[in-house]
């Protein structure tokens, strides 16, 4: 209420004369130009020509802006093109050259215009002083009749030959002047109403949040995907793991093998995989299907074939077998021996054994497919170290720590691992070995799936070496290697 109290004389800003007719405002203005006035302005309904000159008006200085802009925005194009097509990234194409300047031309050309239309547009707007919210005039009655049939003439009162009678006494003394009229400031506070401050503050919190939101989704991992508009091949039509597929019969999306084929790459000799000379023909078979499938679905036809003998096309394959046979034949009662000659082996070691006599013994290979060089064996005996002599012991007696610790404590659940130098060990395919590393042996669990293939097999054939520590006679030592173990032992 005081500050409107103390603003009840508002400061005079300017006198504004009225005009009926253009002809006697154009003649004003020349006038009060000659007068020596120069913070002048004319309002008119329309275009006036002649006005500027009449009140000594400058042209602007737009044109100078926006073409300085243009040529700005064309060596911006220029560069642009310059600098990604023959420095960054000069990539050759049909043997035209990185850089030429009529293929240049279009974006140069676009580049000009927008670079002008932001010129026009925004020094416009500057040079008008734009945006400005009220002005002084607005609040004389008479002067909204300047965009209908009125014109008018002001004087600031801060131009240099203001004196507040003599320019009122220049107005009045105009030809065709209706009126002059004194502009005052707008009283009204400069300040932005509250409201206004407070919802723009609002809406200006409320614009950070998608920002803000974007800044973090940049640091953050997520799980699920990012907000994508372009889906592209988020939603593709495709086949997910575990789920159902209502284009196949069995409704699996996930599709099994087909039998008979291989893929690409894929291809591994069944035998040095599983330790078990296939039947003939039946190779793909048995690679292709799992290994149960493979001793219940392939192996007992193949066994019912052998004893009619069908095919005298196979006697081959037909003659090799009992050879194979017979060692499992062998092994068969062997394998019970663990637990007769184990004081130790009890009951739950008998009561599995005979189970699996009942299965038909595979056609295990006899001797390991891969060639023996020293290097197989070191790896051997590094594996075996380090997987196999915690129970089974570094010579193979079967007393590893593990083993030695669990009598110690006289666990009663404790079989003790077979020692390897047993006779039906001895005489056992390397294949059952290999088998046994694999997928374990009733108490022993199976290490196929820490233990690399070849690397059971390299370990298959260091057992055999620890084995004949005990059988080997001197004289299958080589004489070379006999003659340095005798300067030694000397
Ligand atoms: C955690 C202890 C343990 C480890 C490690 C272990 N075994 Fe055994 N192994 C046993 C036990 C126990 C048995 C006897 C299982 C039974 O009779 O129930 C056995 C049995 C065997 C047999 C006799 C199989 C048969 O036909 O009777 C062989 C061969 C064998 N293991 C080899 C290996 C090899 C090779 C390794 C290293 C890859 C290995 N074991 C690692 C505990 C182990």
């Amino acid at each position: 209420m005081s500050q409107e109290a103390n603003n009840t004389e508002p400061k005079l800003i300017g006198l504004m004369a009225q005009f009926d007719d253009p002809d006697s405002l154009l003649a004003a203005c020349e006038k009060v130009r000659k007068a020596g006035y120069t913070k002048t302005d004319a309002y008119t309904p329309f275009p006036l020509h002649g006005i500027d000159e009449a009140l000594g008006i400058k042209p602007t200085i737009l044109p100078w802006i926006v073409l300085m802009l243009g040529i700005m925005g064309g060596f911006a194009g220029l560069g642009l093109q310059y600098i990604t097509n023959a420095d960054w990234y000069p990539f050759i194409i049909s043997a035209k050259p990185v850089w030429s300047l009529p293929a240049n031309i279009p974006v140069i050309f676009e580049l000009v215009i927008l670079h002008a239309a932001f010129a026009v547009f925004i020094g416009m707007l500057f040079l008008n002083k734009l945006p400005t919210f009220s002005n002084p005039l607005f609040r004389v009655p008479e002067f909204a009749r300047a965009t209908d049939d009125k014109f008018f003439l002001t004087i600031d009162v801060n131009d240099e030959k203001y004196k507040p009678n003599k320019t009122r006494d220049l107005l009045d003394g105009l030809i065709g002047q209706t009126d002059v009229i004194e502009v005052f400031e707008d009283p009204s506070p400069a300040e932005l109403p509250k409201i206004i401050k407070f919802v723009g503050i609002g809406v200006a919190v409320v614009a950070l949040v998608p920002p803000l939101l974007l800044w973090r989704a940049y640091y953050q991992t997520s799980t699920v995907p990012r907000i994508n508009p372009i889906r592209d091949m988020d939603v593709q039509l495709r086949g997910d793991t575990q789920t159902v597929s209502p284009v196949f019969a069995d409704g699996r999306t996930m599709r099994p093998r087909i039998p008979g084929t291989v893929a690409r790459g894929e291809w591994v000799d069944p035998i040095m995989l599983t330790g078990i000379v296939p039947e003939t023909g039946e190779q793909n078979v048995l690679f292709l299907q799992d290994e149960e499938a493979t001793e219940e679905g392939t192996k007992k036809p193949a066994e019912e074939e052998n004893p009619a003998d069908d095919k005298p096309a196979e006697e081959k394959p037909a003659d090799e077998k009992p050879e194979a046979d017979k060692p499992m034949a062998e092994a068969k009662p062997a394998q019970d021996k663990p637990a007769d000659a184990n004081p130790a082996d009890a009951k739950p070691a008998e009561g599995e054994a005979p189970a699996q006599p009942e299965e038909p013994e595979p056609n295990w290979v006899k001797i390991a497919p891969i060639n023996v060089t020293r290097a197989t064996l070191e790896r051997g005996r590094n594996r075996y170290n380090i997987y196999c002599s915690v129970c089974h012991g570094l010579a193979g007696d079967g007393d590893g720590l593990v083993s030695q610790r669990a009598l110690q404590l006289e666990q009663p659940t404790w079989i003790p691992p077979t020692n390897l130098h047993t006779d039906y060990l001895l005489t056992q395919p390397d294949g059952k070995i290999y088998n046994t590393i694999t997928h374990g042996i009733r108490k022993m669990k199976g290490y196929g799936d820490q233990i690399p293939a070849e690397d059971r097999w390299a370990i298959v054939t260091y057992v055999r070496a620890l084995q004949k520590t005990r059988t080997g006679t001197p004289e299958e030592i080589p004489a070379v290697e006999m003659k340095e173990l005798e300067i030694k032992g000397q």
